[in-house]
């Protein structure tokens, strides 16, 4: 057991910042620094650390705490593991204090196996630089492979020896449990007794972000041997898909590159990093999985996947695509001739040629799968069709609007097909997936017709939702300020009134009917009505915030007022620095363009009713509706000036 004096000493020297940049990377914000949740997956920071307090607070899933918390709550780590990784980090001597026996029975299952790895780690690595048969068989192998002893020793390279259980007695022997190593895969049992799993391998362990040793992979040495490779089974220490090879021992160039390279080997890996590209992880034995698209994106958003230029590397780099753009990563292309994968080619060129087809044949993603898909068919309708589909597909996964623009004008420029058909094909899939997302079975209504690009002058379904969340920001954000608004009495006199901004836009929202399409927006305004009529007030940001179903796009909402980008405001003409000083504009330009929407949506409906009924006295009534709504339309493009209409 760690002694109360260490643990003591542990906390003193903890600097929350340093523990949690180790997993995060952390932009200042203030006297605070804040960065993506690592515990959620999202687009708007909302994980913030106070340096001062010794606290982090993680608005998206709520958790908050200390170091130690921190690293128990994202690494799973036990209390004492959590300790002793900040022992580690800051070189804190561990003081044990005497364990009696039923203390020793009752160290958590986890501790010993995280023990037992360790040990089969060390034996590993000691069998390869220090017995004569790993020296010459294992050492010679890695050397002649051309991996430095600066590398092996990195990557804590190993060898386990061609003997029945060589690893379990020397575990016996040290007192580890026989049922532990079975837990681990590290033994097998057969019919013949117990056996060591990994036997006359090279030894790849791998680790975990924070480097401890979760499982290893064998190679073998015999060219006869049909399994070149054999892997730990997953364990309570190993999940293969949330683990990548090389995160621990590149995440730090990870973050000061800012990027990613994602190979499909342990190799791959190495021979990378000893040539200087010291950011290269693998999916071990597994293809890749959201959950470490998730991981790569806590440290960098821009990911290049660097398959071999074969049919299975391409269809991996396909696969890969889709998954990394759904978890909002920028992601780019690199294949490598036919025969090699980036180890064999980092291996057989110089430092100089290798980066400088590094930098030179990344293709963004488009490009990649426009000729892929095409392969040398440019000219068949039918597979650009197909093709079109596919890539217009994978658009669709990117969230944000900008970015999803900017990749349908190069698609549209390079498949040589108008912008307006891949949109209206994007709409398709978008659609879809909105309905799927608001949890209505996309089949049910696909045949309805609306294509909500094809409808001339409304906003796309998208836009509506940028606006919905300008006037819940507004709210959240502005909500009890007062505004001085015009109004005419009944006598036809302007006369000013002051009214809280949430009153007004309540009020304006109900009079005219405007309905809220995106479920959370429409749950925070829903929240602010009947608070209000409730208790004659609207709820703090901080009573939003613990509403579970909201917290994330409030923390987003509150923490990040100015966070729009420069882009952003430019496209949508919102100049978020001057919003509190021109809060009237602030309020009506949202509302104002929900208002135009609805507009223009019921006029396109008085239209065909117009067009169908027969009855007399109806058209005359749809008339009328008409010219009120052509007053409201001019009176509305007197706001914005006449180009919005
Ligand atoms: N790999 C694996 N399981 C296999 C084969 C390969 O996990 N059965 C992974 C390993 O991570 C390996 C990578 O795929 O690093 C590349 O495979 P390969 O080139 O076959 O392995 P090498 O060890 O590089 O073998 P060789 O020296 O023959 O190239
Ligand atoms: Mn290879």
């Amino acid at each position: 057991m760690i002694s109360r004096n260490t643990i003591d000493k542990i906390f003193e020297a903890a600097r929350i910042e340093e523990v949690v940049q180790d997993f995060v990377q952390l932009k200042k914000a203030g006297s605070n620094l804040k960065g993506l949740s690592p515990f959620a997956d999202e687009k708007t920071p909302s994980f913030f650390v106070s340096p001062a307090k010794g606290i982090f607070k993680d608005f998206s899933s709520g958790k908050g705490g200390n170091a130690v918390t921190f690293l128990m709550e994202l690494e799973h780590m036990t209390y004492p593991e959590a300790l002793r990784y900040i022992a580690d980090k800051y070189s804190i001597e561990i003081e044990e204090t005497e364990m009696d026996p039923k203390q020793k029975e009752e160290q958590s299952l986890r501790e010993s196996l995280v023990l037992v790895n360790k040990f089969a780690f060390e034996e590993f690595e000691n069998n390869l630089w220090e017995t004569q048969e790993g020296k010459s068989i294992g050492l010679s192998y890695f050397r002649e492979r051309g991996f430095s002893d600066k590398t092996i020793r990195k990557f804590g390279l190993g060898y386990a020896l061609d003997q029945n259980d060589a690893l379990l007695k020397a575990a016996k022997d040290a007192g580890h449990k026989e049922e532990h190593l079975l837990n681990l895969g590290l033994t097998k049992e057969g019919n013949y007794g117990k056996y060591d799993f990994f036997r006359g391998r090279v030894i790849f362990p791998i680790r975990n972000v924070s480097g401890r040793c979760i499982a290893f992979a064998g190679r073998t040495l015999k060219s006869d041997n049909k399994v070149k490779y054999i892997n730990s089974p997953e364990s309570e220490l190993y999940d293969k898909s949330k683990t990548l090879y090389g995160l621990y021992e590149g995440k730090q160039n990870i973050i000061k590159e800012d990027k990613c390279f994602l190979v499909e080997g342990y190799t791959d890996v190495i021979s990378l990093n000893q040539a200087g590209v010291e950011y290269a992880v693998a999916s071990s034995g597994t293809s890749l999985t959201t959950e470490q698209a998730r991981l790569i994106k806590r440290y960098t958003k821009n990911v290049s996947v660097l398959y071999d230029g074969d049919k299975a590397g391409i269809n991996a780099a396909l696969r890969g695509i889709d998954l990394l753009l759904q978890e909002g990563l920028q992601v780019k292309v690199l294949l490598f001739p036919e025969g090699h994968d980036p180890d064999s080619f980092a291996r057989e060129s110089s430092q100089t040629e290798l980066e400088n087809y590094l930098n030179t044949q990344a293709k963004d993603f488009t490009d990649f799968m426009i000729e892929v898909l095409l392969d040398g068919h440019e000219d068949d309708p039918v597979k650009r069709a197909e093709a079109t589909r596919r890539i217009v597909e994978s658009l669709s996964l990117i969230d944000d609007n900008i970015t999803r623009s900017i990749y349908v004008q190069r698609c549209s420029k390079n498949l040589e097909i108008p912008e307006k058909a891949l949109l209206s094909e994007l709409n398709k899939f978008l659609r879809k997936r909105t309905l799927k997302k608001a949890g209505v079975d996309p089949q049910i209504v696909q045949d309805e017709p609306q294509h909500i690009e094809d409808q001339e002058g409304t906003l796309p379904l998208e836009d509506v939702a940028i606006w919905e969340r300008e006037i819940a920001r507004i709210l959240i954000n502005y909500g009890s300020e007062e505004i001085e608004i015009e109004l005419q009495s009944e006598e036809g006199e302007e006369e000013k009134v002051k009214v809280q901004v949430a009153e007004y836009i309540l009020h304006d929202l109900t009079q005219d009917e405007i309905g809220f399409q995106t479920e959370v927006y429409r749950s925070i305004v829903d929240i602010y009505q009947s608070h209000f009529s409730e208790n004659g007030n609207f709820p703090s940001s901080e009573y939003l915030v613990r509403n579970p179903k909201l917290s994330e796009s409030i923390a987003a909402m509150i923490s990040s007022p100015y966070e729009l980008s420069e882009n952003w405001a430019e496209r949508h003409k919102i100049y978020t620095d001057t919003e509190e000083k021109d809060l009237l504009r602030t309020v009506f330009d949202p509302l104002m363009r929900l208002k135009l929407n609805k507009v223009k949506t019921s006029m396109r409906e008085v239209d065909d009713a117009i067009k169908s009924t027969e009855n007399e006295e109806e058209l005359h009534l749809h008339l009328q509706e008409k010219m009120k709504l052509d007053q409201m339309k001019v009176a509305l493009s007197e706001f914005f000036g006449s180009a919005i209409i």
